[in-house]
């Protein structure tokens, strides 16, 4: 009978001391109200990786204004890795003082003089994936000087993070910089390891879905203990996830490689393809040095209307043959995206009888039905109208392109 006793006073306490274990409330919650159409802005790594200074980021600003880059939408500059300095005997981080010499509150004071928003960049383990102090154990202490120099944007990496959980700890940098008061959009770079689509809704305003992203349309590149992916590999990753992306929580395809490279047509279908997909649009060229082509691909206000419709639905493959993609997106006001990407190595001939096809999105429960509507149809690259859907749709696709349509009633 002691025994028994022994045992269930143990019970209790073992009871008592996991009930309070999980009493504990997060009381702060992601900022709502931000990124309620997909973030646009430049980020600085894909081009310039860890060559990062205050003279580029400024003179980057300067030129997403005079690009027009600003006048189509592109609102944040963002710094990626290498940035920092030491922290101080405090813990308190500094900029690397031979990079950026005036210090993080003159630049983000320069960007916000241009109308543009200031980015950062953390990881939520001891060391950023560049080898930089990263924020575990000084979350709150971090998120406090990111407010104080003027920081719109955070992304948040996952090097180095041996041990944690990742919703945990991007719920910890989440809180944090709700506590420091100053509206940040948080953007999640988990890789898609934890499946963050299902969590981070509520934690951030973006994740990425996937590894990093590598300069080529349809290739993958081994670097021994981890690969990146071209456009196309990035592209099939996203399958399946479009029920998680909406207003203010995006699916992350990772920034784009458009002008830094590939040929026209491919930088045309890559960014057609993140259009498609409700993408965040942040360049990840030279803005300072773009050829008439990349700025035309990167400002096309037609095609960006498309990613920041406000409705937010992320769109879908519809078919697939011999390279041959049919994407459709729904649009606010009844309309509808539609892309046909040729991921084949020889051109290939569109033909598409709207009529004959009803399309049916069962999870924005919409339909485009041609036969019952006529629809007019807009070509997004050549920028001119092409008929109606009461005619039959035919086109010449290069290799490596892609046709974007939009109809409207
Ligand atoms: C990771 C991220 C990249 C970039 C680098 C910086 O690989 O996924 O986007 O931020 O780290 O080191």
């Amino acid at each position: 009978m002691k025994k028994l006793l022994v045992f269930f006073c143990a019970l209790i306490s073992c009871a008592t001391a996991f009930s309070q274990g999980n009493n504990y409330e997060q009381t702060y919650e992601k900022f709502e109200g931000l990124a309620l159409t997909p973030p646009m802005g430049w980020n600085s790594w894909n081009k310039f990786a860890c060559n990062v200074n205050e003279q580029l980021i400024r003179e980057t600003a300067d030129a997403m204004v005079a690009s027009g880059m600003k006048e189509a939408g592109y609102t944040f500059i963002n710094i990626d890795d290498c940035w920092h300095g030491e922290r101080d005997s405090l813990g308190f981080i500094h900029p690397d003082p031979e990079r950026f010499p005036s210090g993080m509150k003159a630049l983000a004071d320069y960007i916000h003089s241009k109308g543009l928003k200031f980015g950062i960049y953390s990881d939520a383990g001891s060391m950023t994936c560049g080898g930089r102090p990263g924020s575990r154990g000084y979350e709150f202490q971090d998120a406090l000087t990111y407010a104080s120099w003027g920081v719109d944007y955070l992304k948040y990496d996952w090097c180095n993070t041996e041990g944690l959980k990742a919703e945990g700890a991007y719920m910890t940098m989440s809180a944090a910089l709700r506590r420091a008061g100053r509206p940040v959009v948080l953007s999640i770079c988990e890789w898609g390891t934890d499946e963050p689509w299902k969590w981070g809704p509520r934690v951030g305003h973006l994740w990425r879905t996937t590894g990093d992203i590598y300069n080529c349309f349809d290739c993958v590149e081994d670097h021994g203990t981890w690969k990146s992916w071209g456009v196309m590999q990035i592209l099939d990753k996203q399958e399946g996830l479009r029920q998680y992306a909406g207003p203010g929580h995006w699916n992350d395809p990772d920034m784009m490689e458009v002008g830094n490279g590939m040929t026209v047509n491919e930088d045309r279908a890559h960014f057609a393809m993140w259009s498609m997909l409700a993408a965040p649009l942040i360049a990840g060229n030279d803005l300072r040095k773009m050829s008439k082509e990349t700025t035309e691909i990167l400002t096309n206000k037609e095609v960006i209307a498309v990613n920041q419709d406000k409705l937010g639905i992320q769109g879908f493959k519809y078919s697939s043959n011999n390279g041959l993609e049919t994407w459709f997106k729904p649009l606010d006001g009844g309309k509808w995206a539609v892309v046909f990407l040729n991921r084949s190595d020889a051109a290939q001939t569109v033909t598409f009888d709207w009529r004959k096809t009803s399309i049916k999105d069962e999870l924005s429960n919409r339909e485009l039905n041609a036969s019952n509507d006529t629809y007019k149809v807009r070509n997004l690259w050549s920028k001119k109208d092409a008929g109606t859907t009461k005619k039959t749709f035919k086109a010449t696709v290069p290799k490596h392109d892609a046709v974007m349509l939009v109809l409207s009633k």
